[in-house]
């Protein structure tokens, strides 16, 4: 049994389910697993108080969550001396496309590359529209972009892009990874 943190950064909820989620796969593997929003106890993330960590972020505007750029900075050390994966969720990887695939791998590079962090599992799963929570504004500049990614601006309807299959398999190669990985320490 390992100790497993997950830290995410999240806007409307889908990176949340997201981790939650990979926790359960975790947690049938039998491992300790601690979620947490990055929003909510920041402190109380040490990656140093556990055997693996997974660090995710949905991209809003272009970017990844400001706290969880910083989170991966401030804690580089302990985030790259254990097993460590990256996870994102954006519309760039909701659709089939060979650009949106590069955009979305570009978003990841800028911040591997600023932080110099290595994770030894990336996973890129396609987010959600929730036009339902979004107030006046907000869902004006989603239908926008919306209309550029996945094509969806019917604003009366929300639409989940996520493939939960890939977010299980994701989990469970990175569970193996540190499985294999610890026990041979
Ligand atoms: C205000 C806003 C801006 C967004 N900007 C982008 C973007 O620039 N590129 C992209 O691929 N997805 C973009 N998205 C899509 C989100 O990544 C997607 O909705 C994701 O599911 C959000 O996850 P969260 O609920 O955990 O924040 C944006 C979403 C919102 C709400």
């Amino acid at each position: 049994m390992s100790r497993f943190l997950i830290v995410y950064g999240t806007g409307e909820g889908q990176t949340a389910r997201v981790a939650a989620r990979i926790g359960e796969v975790l947690a049938e593997r039998v491992h300790e697993v601690t979620v947490i929003d990055i929003e909510d106890a920041e402190s109380a993330a040490a990656p140093e108080q556990f055997d693996a960590i997974l660090v995710g972020s949905s991209i809003h505007v272009g970017a990844h969550h400001e706290a969880i750029r910083e989170y991966v900075e401030t804690n580089l050390s302990g985030v790259s001396t254990r097993p460590s994966a990256f996870f994102q969720l954006s519309l760039s990887s909701a659709v089939d496309d060979e650009a949106r695939r590069a955009e979305a791998a570009r978003y990841v590079d800028d911040l591997l590359e600023a932080a110099d962090w290595n994770p030894d599992r990336i996973g890129l799963f396609g987010g959600a529209l929730r036009y339902s929570k979004y107030g006046f504004l907000k869902r004006l500049l989603m239908k926008r972009i919306a209309k550029n990614a996945t094509g969806d601006v019917d604003t009366s309807r929300d639409y989940e892009y996520t493939d939960w299959d890939e977010v299980e398999a994701f989990a469970a190669d990175f569970a193996g990874f540190v499985e294999r990985r610890l026990k041979n320490e």
